[in-house]
């Protein structure tokens, strides 16, 4: 989807993934200690809202400026700040070595910059961060055709496979990877099995 149809979608009164992180994030970021966090393709915060709120420094952006009010909206209920910036991954950049943390939950981005882009957030986390990773699988389609209500990309090549999560973070220390099947309860747009892949690794 363009950023168009995100900010139509995000324009909603209701939270499209709902107002609470994502499980799997939730499971694994008190594991580590909070310093600081990149979350790209954010959308409406959910996740950046509960990692500032769970004491990390956060980082976020996404293409809707709606995702972000909403994200601001979130922060500013829960009482707490992060740095969103609204913009095209493509022309976003940071330093290399900037973050302790990656978070990237469902960031679907467009087939064709898939792996310039992940090759760059490779070089924005510093040696020893980790990468929390949660996104639909390349299975997911069959998922998707048998239940609309739980989401996910029409187009495959924007999903992801093991190999692909071992070629944009090469030699990292796995804590978890696997593609497994889950029931999803976030919102309105993601409701039901689906097929993904999971991955916690360290730089
Ligand atoms: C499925 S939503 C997930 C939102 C959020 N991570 C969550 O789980 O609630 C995918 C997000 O990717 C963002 N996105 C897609 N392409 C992007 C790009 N090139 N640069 C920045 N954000 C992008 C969209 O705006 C959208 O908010």
């Amino acid at each position: 989807m363009n950023k168009e149809r995100w900010d139509g979608r995000y324009r909603e009164e209701t939270y499209a993934y709902g107002e609470g992180p994502n499980a799997f994030f939730n499971t694994w970021l008190p594991k580590f200690e909070p310093k600081s966090i990149l979350m790209p393709a954010d959308g409406e915060g959910r996740n950046g809202v509960y990692a500032a709120s769970s004491g990390w420094q956060v980082t976020a952006f996404d293409l809707s400026s709606e995702g972000k009010a909403k994200a601001m909206q979130l922060a500013s209920r829960k009482q707490v700040s992060l740095d969103y910036i609204v913009g095209d991954f493509a022309e976003i950049e940071f330093e290399e070595n900037s973050f302790d943390a990656i978070g990237l939950i469902y960031a679907h981005f467009p087939a064709e910059k898939k792996a310039e882009f992940h090759q760059k957030l490779h070089t924005y986390l510093k040696p020893g961060g980790v990468v929390i990773f949660e996104a639909f699988s390349k299975n997911h389609l069959p998922y998707k055709q048998a239940n609309p209500r739980v989401g996910g990309p029409g187009n495959m090549d924007v999903a992801f496979s093991i190999e692909e999560i071992q070629a944009y973070f090469p030699n990292y220390s796995p804590l978890l990877l696997e593609e497994a099947v889950v029931e999803l309860n976030e919102g309105k747009y993601h409701v039901g099995q689906g097929s993904v892949i999971r991955f916690v690794g360290r730089k």
